[in-house]
């Protein structure tokens, strides 16, 4: 199988659900969950799967952010991964970082991509008026949530939603759409879905 490693920044919702399903069928199995921030209730529940997680705090390189990548590296390296899963993974990385793993490293964003690349993508998709939100599964180029769509998923906006109300919609897609993804790109396709 191949091996995967994921990097998240938070409680790894998507990185359980990516986990969950990489069972004895699957073409992948995880090989490291890794963090940028120790506090990561991901890395708790990756451990409590048996699974080897690194923490890398991003903090102490300040504005480096190429020591930080550099260390955060050599963890990936010794794990040494075919596939990176960006799950919730919010640092900004360089293009150095990403041309190293550059058409083996997958995101997942919370926008119908093109649309709302970056930061507050529900609020700014409520705001729009937008009858249609949804996520996006897609590979890392240098530009920031702009490489190739792999997947997406839709849900509506609903009058009266707040941003979490739409995040909360949104988010259990993202659980069926990044492992869905996963499955198919570990096995060399890359052909794009809709759920
Ligand atoms: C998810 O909604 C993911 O799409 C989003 O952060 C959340 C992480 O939740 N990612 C980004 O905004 C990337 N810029 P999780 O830790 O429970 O998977």
């Amino acid at each position: 199988p191949k091996r995967v490693a994921i990097l998240i920044s938070g409680g790894g919702s998507n990185m359980l659900a990516l986990v969950r399903d990489m069972g004895p069928d699957h073409p992948a199995r995880p090989v490291l969950v890794a963090a940028n921030d120790p506090a990561a209730g991901g890395l708790a529940r990756a451990a409590g799967l048996g699974i080897a997680t690194a923490a890398v705090d991003h903090r102490p390189f300040g504005k480096d952010r190429a020591a930080f990548e550099a260390a955060l590296s050599a963890r990936l390296e010794a794990a040494r991964p075919d596939i990176i899963c960006l799950a919730g993974f919010m640092r900004i990385l360089t293009p150095g970082f990403i041309s190293r793993w550059e058409g083996r490293m997958l995101n997942i964003h919370p926008s119908l991509l093109p649309k709302y690349r970056g930061l507050h993508t529900h609020a700014r998709a409520i705001e729009a008026g937008d009858a249609e939100h949804g996520c996006s599964v897609h590979e890392v180029t240098a530009e920031l949530d702009g490489g190739p769509v792999l997947g997406q998923a839709r849900v509506p906006v609903l009058p009266g939603d707040t941003p979490d109300d739409l995040a909360a919609r949104v988010l259990e897609k993202e659980h069926l759409l990044y492992p869905a993804v996963l499955r198919r790109f570990a096995m060399g396709d890359r052909r794009p879905i809709q759920l």
